[in-house]
This record gives C-alpha cells, structure tokens and sequence, in this order.
C-alpha cells in the first residue's frame, strides 16, 4: 500500500509489527488487505491474492463463512462471556467433540493461543510428576528447529536460535535433541532422544515435547516408525509425551491429528490454529484420564491443577470452533486435503530437476521446498535467493511462507499451507506461480 495513505500512516505511527524490522518499512510497507472469500484475500486496490499459508496456518475452512459470523453473532447475544469455572454449552460440547474424535477418555483444557496450550501442558507435566512420585523430574525435553510458542516456557522449548536471541536467559529445565531430518540424514533421532535422556538422568526428566511435523522449522518429516519409538522411549523412562499438533491438527495433513497417522497417542496433545480455523482466538491442551487422575484430591491438599485464564473456554469462541468442525466434516476437508496435498506433492516434485531445489516434501496440505546452492553439498541457498521466489510469488499474486532462521543458516525452507477447500484450479495456480517464480528468479546454470 503507498505510504502516503492515512491508513499506512496511522499503522506506521501506532503499530509494531511482529517479526519485522521497522526501518525503513515505509520503503516496503505490507499489504492492506481489506477482505477474503475462500482461498483469496483482497487488498485495498482491489488486487486479489491467493493465500497459501492460510493467514499463520490457521484458515483451514478458507476465509469469508457467514455461518462462522453468525454462530458467534447468536453466542454474542446469547451469553458473550462466562469464566471457565461454571458450566456452559459451547464448550462443554466442543470438549466431548474434541474427546470423540480422539478416541480417549481425558480433559481438555482450552486457552486463546498455542503457546498458553504449551504453557499449561508444561506445568500439567511437571504438577503430574510430583503428584505421582517423582517430584525430581522438572525438565522438559525438545527438539532443535521446532516453535513452541512465544511465552517464556514455550520460548524456551523452541528450538530455533534467532526467536531466542536477546530474550535470555531461558525458563531453566529446558533442553533440546535433534528431530530427523530426512533429507540431511542426521542420524538415528530416536536413539539420541534415549541416550539424552539416560544421560540427564531419567528421574529428572519430566516430558519430551514435539510437533508430529516441524512446521514451521522446515516441514521435517520423520521417518514412519519415529513416533512409535519414541512413545516407547517415553514409557521405558516414565517421561509424559506431550504431542504439539497446534499446527497439523485439524486437517492440516490430512486427518483430524497428524499422530493419528503415525500410531502413537500422546498423554498430552496442544492444538490450536485449525480448531477454529482463525475465526476467533481458540487453542486447547489434552491430557488422557491418566494425567488428569493424579490431580484428584481434596482441595486444601493443592493437588488441582492452579492455572486459569481469563479467556479460556470462551463461549464465542468454543461456539466457533464446534461449528468449524461441522463444516469440515460436512466438506470432509480433511480427506480433500490428503487428496489435494497428494498431487500437489506430485506436481511439486517435478521440480527436483532444477539444481536448487533439494527437496520438496510434506503431508496433506503442509508442504515444504527445500532450496539450496548445489545440490550435492545440500549447502542451504542464501536468504537473498529465497526471498526473491517469495517475492516474485507475491508480485504474482501468491502469498507462499519460508522457514525463519530456525537453525542459523538455514531458512531455505519455502512453506505451502493453503487453506483445506483449496480446488484443483487452485491448485494449479498455487503450483504454476511457484515454479515459474524458482524457475525465473533461480539461475539453472550452476
Ligand atoms: C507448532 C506450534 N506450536 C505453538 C505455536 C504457538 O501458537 P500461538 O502463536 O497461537 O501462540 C505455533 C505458532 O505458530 C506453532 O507453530
């Protein structure tokens, strides 16, 4: 948008804008958007986009649902606000739902962000270690170039060096392995996640923390049997496996929960974006009936769980998020995104033949490129590099994401997270603009 407007003004005068350098953003000021129907957003001159990182991952129904509007318009009326500690409807209803679609008994707890979800769950870990015999085991447990949150615990759990810079010193209990990466071949991920728990001495340890996929870190696919050995590990050392689906459930890779995919429950799961799709602020911690029994007791023995939030439980936004479940299961979103995630992931592959892209991977509606200087060296292509693609694609009017610097030097990672309802003309458009912008803005001549 031109700088000179009043609106950029007031936005350049009052706002701070997360992730950005300020200087010098007149020069390259974002977007004004003004509206969004489906897959696109509109700006203010009119020029529509196709969003293909769905906001942050989050619009999985696709933009402009009035029955989303007038669910929460109906709750607003109805009863706008109630705290958690009474009853009420929505989300008494969205918890069983929720429950249902797991498939275990346990207790949702819901917050406003992925990153309280995280919180509680770390608390919930360390309060269930000491209620059931071991109040030695406090650390948490995460993995290298995973996000977790913007919170202190939850920064601290975050596994990517730039987020951290400058915000130190870390909540202390807090230490990191590395998760697989497939395409670099780093080792047995599984097995360092064993010896480092043997090493720190498993009666210190409380939970191990991890997203199914890294998302955000550079969709990090793990090898099929890595969930399953590492829900064994936790169990062999009575670590609590806190699972960190806030950006891959609901629907984002094809099912409701990506674990569901892999064959292993967590005894904690934190979900957020997908479940109300971006429509309100909603996230939700789980914890099966076995974590939540240790919390049982009288009330002066201190053993409930001593955490609220203000806005958790939120009848607007509970109301929302059951509705959005309906309409995915109406649209049976999640089975179109593994359909449209797969041949998309098909077509994308077909870049491989252009000497920077190293790889191109992902599951359902989540998909990564892997862009590099050559490729034998896998050498990670320089940020200018990957910024030029990014560009070109918005210039091209297609939003695309990439990996920050999640490990330092490495954010060549582009992100596609298109919204569920993406159609197969969407599709295409999605895929055409991204290999024209690689194939225009990469020489092939190195
Ligand atoms: C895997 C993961 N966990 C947690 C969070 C934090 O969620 P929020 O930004 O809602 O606090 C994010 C946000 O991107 C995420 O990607």
């Amino acid at each position: 948008m031109s700088p000179q407007s009043d609106l950029a003004k007031l936005d350049l005068d009052s706002l701070w804008h997360p992730l950005t350098q300020h200087r010098g953003l007149e020069a390259r000021m974002p977007r004004e958007i003004t509206s969004g129907e489906g897959v696109f957003l509109t700006d203010a001159q009119g020029q529509r986009v196709l969003d293909g990182v769905s906001g942050l991952w989050c619009v999985n129904v696709g933009y402009g649902r009035e029955e989303l509007a007038d669910v929460a318009r109906e709750q607003m009326t109805k009863l706008a606000y109630l705290p958690s500690t009474f009853i009420h409807a929505p989300a008494a209803l969205l918890a069983g739902k929720l429950l249902d679609m797991l498939g275990y008994a346990g207790k949702v707890y819901f917050t406003s962000s992925g990153s309280e979800a995280n919180e509680v769950a770390f608390k919930i870990a360390r309060q269930y270690q000491a209620q059931t015999g071991s109040p030695g085991r406090y650390k948490i447990i995460a993995r290298y170039r995973s996000y977790h949150g913007n919170t202190l615990g939850a920064l601290s759990a975050t596994g990517q060096a730039e987020r951290k810079i400058g915000y130190g010193p870390p909540a202390p209990g807090f230490l990191h392995v590395d998760a697989p990466d497939l395409y670099r071949s780093n080792g047995d991920a599984a097995a360092h996640l064993e010896e480092t728990i043997e090493r720190e001495g498993a009666e210190t340890v409380a939970a191990f923390i991890m997203e199914p996929i890294i998302a955000g870190g550079g969709v990090l696919m793990p090898p099929d049997d890595y969930l399953k050995r590492v829900r064994e590990i936790c169990d062999r050392h009575g670590v609590l496996l806190i699972l960190d689906e806030v950006v891959t459930a609901l629907g984002r890779v094809g099912a409701a929960f990506a674990h569901e995919l892999y064959g292993a429950e967590p005894d904690i799961l934190t979900l957020g974006k997908g479940l109300a799709s971006g429509y309100q602020p909603l996230a939700a911690m789980v914890a099966k009936q076995h974590v939540f029994e240790a919390f049982e007791g009288e009330p002066d023995e201190l053993r409930h769980l001593r955490h609220v939030n203000t806005y958790g439980g939120h009848p607007v936004a509970t109301a929302v998020g059951l509705r959005n479940i309906e309409i995915m299961e109406r649209e049976e979103l999640f089975d179109r995104a593994t359909k449209t995630g797969d041949a998309l992931l098909g077509r994308l592959r077909g870049l491989e033949d252009h000497p920077s892209v190293g790889d191109v991977r992902g599951r359902g509606l989540l998909l990564g490129i892997e862009l590099v200087e050559e490729k034998a060296g896998k050498t990670p292509l320089d940020a200018a590099g990957v910024a030029s693609v990014v560009g070109r694609c918005a210039r091209d009017g297609v939003i695309i994401g990439k990996t920050t610097n999640t490990t330092p030097g490495y954010g060549n990672v582009l992100i596609l997270a298109p919204p569920l309802v993406l159609s197969e003309d969407e599709s295409d458009l999605l895929a055409t603009t991204v290999e024209r912008a690689i194939r225009k803005e990469l020489p092939t001549s190195l």
